[in-house]
């Protein structure tokens, strides 16, 4: 049983990168640093803002937002001393394997094909809604069955599972093309936030600002459980290490400058969003940032706005997607779940057959799921790969003090402790109907576990063989 917590040798880990399966180095520290933008500004800001404010912030939002922001500030200081020193692609996932042993790099490859499908299931609803209510100001009405979920009143929504599959597809055929377009997408993006800024500020009223915490201060902080879902994405920069020409030192760079530029963002945006509309008026929209410009009478901003969040949204899908299958890929590789799972493909160099089971998965929930539902559960699970990375970071540390550090996370133990505790209280503020489903997901991956990875693990079996040949 010991075995389980065997731990991979980082040294092996890097030489695997190597080998035939390896993907294409072509991206630097611009491309990563637009990498974790295209990764982080999306549905988060775009919709969940207004969900947030009307039902558990209030116009306290910036301050939802400073505590999120501040519990992943101290993750992703521990991320990027992995991702610097671990540069290989699966993220956290790799980072559990080589710091605690396999089975926990196992429940945390496990949490992120949880958090990743469904945060790509949630994006791509929150892209629906934008794109049926532009349609809609062109005079072209979706009907609400084919744009919202069962659970919802509806049968499909459909618009999501259509780009969910056009983005497929686009992955597929090859990550040099899709960095390009993301890094397109993320300057369209961060435009129509500037825009949004210049054209809202001159009309904030600060009476719209009281009551500033109307349900509290324990709204305020399930609140900012809430708008987590905005900073998912910069751990997303991390598992495209096989990938960057020089990970060591480009891989901290991409995933901080993303945090940092996204953080401000949040925060003056979301000053600006609860300053020009009474935070009340935001219950039922799905679309809150278009929705306050047209409140002020800037319809041509409200257009302009949604196009660039269509857009924005768009590349958050293709980063998470690409994401995913990367993590896929190197489970796979690990024997951990099936090997043919995480074939390259010698034209495109890109992972098809897991990238077209992500898309499928994906495209289910995000067709029959609620939001509400499916943004919880992406948070819970990444906040629980956020606890583990953290506390990977001092196991590593006092395992392996030797191993060099290209970016040294600063303070640690208490760095990483931090952000460990600030990770558990904004779980502890999620409904626990999503700590339930989250707990069931988890049993089911200690069963797959040791009914099947443990026996296919590449390194147990060839740890067995060498031992084998030991005792012939
Ligand atoms: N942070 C990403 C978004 O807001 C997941 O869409």
């Amino acid at each position: 049983m010991k075995e389980i917590f065997n731990t991979k040798s980082i040294d092996v880990l890097i030489a695997e990168t190597k080998g035939k399966k390896s993907l294409a180095k072509v991206l630097g520290p611009f491309e990563l640093t637009l990498l974790g933008i295209g990764a982080i500004v999306g549905t988060g800001i775009f919709v969940i803002t207004g969900l947030a404010a009307a039902n558990f912030s209030g116009p306290a939002l910036v301050l939802s937002f400073v505590i999120a922001g501040f519990a992943c500030t101290f993750a992703a200081l521990c991320y990027a001393e992995f991702a610097a020193m671990v540069p290989v692609a699966g993220s956290a996932y790799t980072y559990g394997y080589a710091a605690l042993g396999e089975i926990w790099g196992w429940i945390i490859g496990w949490d992120l094909i949880l958090e990743y499908t469904v945060c790509i299931g949630t994006v791509a609803i929150g892209w629906s809604g934008y794109a049926v209510s532009l349609l809609g100001n062109l005079g072209i009405t979706i009907p609400s069955k084919l744009s919202s979920a069962p659970l919802e009143g509806g049968f499909v929504n459909l618009p999501a599972v259509i780009i969910v599959t056009l983005i497929s597809l686009l992955l597929i055929t090859g990550v040099k093309q899709s960095t390009r377009l993301n890094n397109i997408i993320v300057i369209i993006k961060l435009s129509v936030i500037v825009l949004f800024i210049i054209l809202a500020v001159g009309h904030v009223k600060p009476a719209n600002w009281h009551p500033f915490m109307p349900y509290g201060f324990s709204g305020v902080v399930k609140g900012a459980a809430y708008v987590f879902f905005a900073y998912i994405g910069f751990d997303a920069v991390s598992t495209a290490a096989e990938e960057v020409k020089n990970p060591q030192k480009d891989l901290p760079k991409g995933i901080i400058y993303s945090l940092v530029i996204c953080t401000v963002l949040y925060i003056v945006v979301s000053a600006i969003l609860t300053g020009v509309v009474p935070y009340l008026k935001f219950k039922g929209t799905s679309a809150p940032v278009a929705f306050a410009l047209q409140q002020i009478g800037i319809n041509w901003g409200s257009a302009l706005v949604s196009v660039g969040a269509i857009c924005g949204i768009t590349s958050v899908l293709l980063v998470m997607m690409f994401g995913q299958t990367r993590i896929f890929f190197a489970m796979s590789r690990d024997g951990l779940i099936p090997k043919a799972l995480g074939n390259v493909n010698e034209k495109t160099k890109t992972p098809i057959t897991c990238t077209v089971i992500v898309g499928i998965a994906a495209a289910v929930i995000a067709g029959f799921l609620p939001i509400g539902i499916v943004s919880e559960l992406t948070n819970i699970g990444t906040l629980a790969a956020f606890i583990i990375v953290s506390l990977g970071v001092i196991a590593l540390r006092i395992k392996r003090p030797d191993l060099k550090r290209a970016f040294k996370c600063p303070g640690v133990p208490f760095t990483p402790i931090i952000s460990a505790a600030a990770c558990a209280y904004l779980i502890a503020q999620l409904q626990v109907l999503t700590m339930i489903r989250f707990i069931i997901w988890f049993a089911l991956g200690l069963v797959v576990y040791f009914a099947y990875s443990r026996k296919h693990s590449t390194m147990q079996i060839a740890d067995k063989e060498a031992k084998e040949k030991i005792t012939s």
